[in-house]
């Protein structure tokens, strides 16, 4: 591969619209953007496009609270450590195939925190799993 590094907003774009591409379509995350969030991908793409662009580019565009989205999303579905996981390997894949250089590492390395962070963070509110994973659907307020 001879790939180039991130370089520009509109690197930033084309990494997010082919991440979307996949994970859109994807069998074990896909529902959650299409059928629980009803992702409106046109009004998503500049958001998420200036979380990147500030993240590897250091534009500032974005004005923070990626967070709450994903709180909102977990009390419709319980967002799990294998979701992070396949969202991960769909970033990654990603990135790996458009872009390479440190910034396409930064990509992956600060997806791979913001993951984790999320995923953390959303144990604070987490509805009750019993033994043997039967979930039982008492949600605390986050
Ligand atoms: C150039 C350096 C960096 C920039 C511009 C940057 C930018 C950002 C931005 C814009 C967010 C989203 C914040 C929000 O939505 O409120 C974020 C989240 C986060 N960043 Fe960074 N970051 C940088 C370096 C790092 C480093 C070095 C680490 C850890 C070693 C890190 C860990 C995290 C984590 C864990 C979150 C998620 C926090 C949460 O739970 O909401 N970042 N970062
Ligand atoms: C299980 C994994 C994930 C799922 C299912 C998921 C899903 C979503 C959904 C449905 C939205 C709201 C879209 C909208 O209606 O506007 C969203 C927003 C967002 N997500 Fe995720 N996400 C996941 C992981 C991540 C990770 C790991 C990151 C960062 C590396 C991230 C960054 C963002 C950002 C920056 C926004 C935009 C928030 C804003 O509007 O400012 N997501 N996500």
């Amino acid at each position: 591969m001879t790939s180039r590094d991130i370089e520009s907003r509109a690197d930033c774009e084309r990494l997010v619209r082919s991440f979307y591409g996949r994970a859109l379509e994807d069998p074990i995350i896909g529902f959650l953007f299409v059928d629980v969030a009803k992702l409106d991908l046109e009004a998503h793409v500049p958001r998420i496009t200036s979380f990147w662009e500030t993240i590897l580019l250091g534009a500032q565009s974005y004005g923070g609270g990626a967070f709450r989205p994903h709180a909102l999303l977990h009390q419709k579905v319980p967002l799990r450590r294998a979701h992070f996981d396949r969202w991960l390997t769909l970033w990654t894949e990603t990135v790996d195939e458009l872009f390479a250089g440190e910034r396409a590492e930064l990509a992956k390395a600060h997806a791979t925190r913001v993951a984790a962070a999320f995923h953390q963070r959303l144990q604070g509110f987490e509805p009750e799993a019993a033994p043997g994973g039967v979930v039982v659907v008492t949600r605390r307020r986050p």
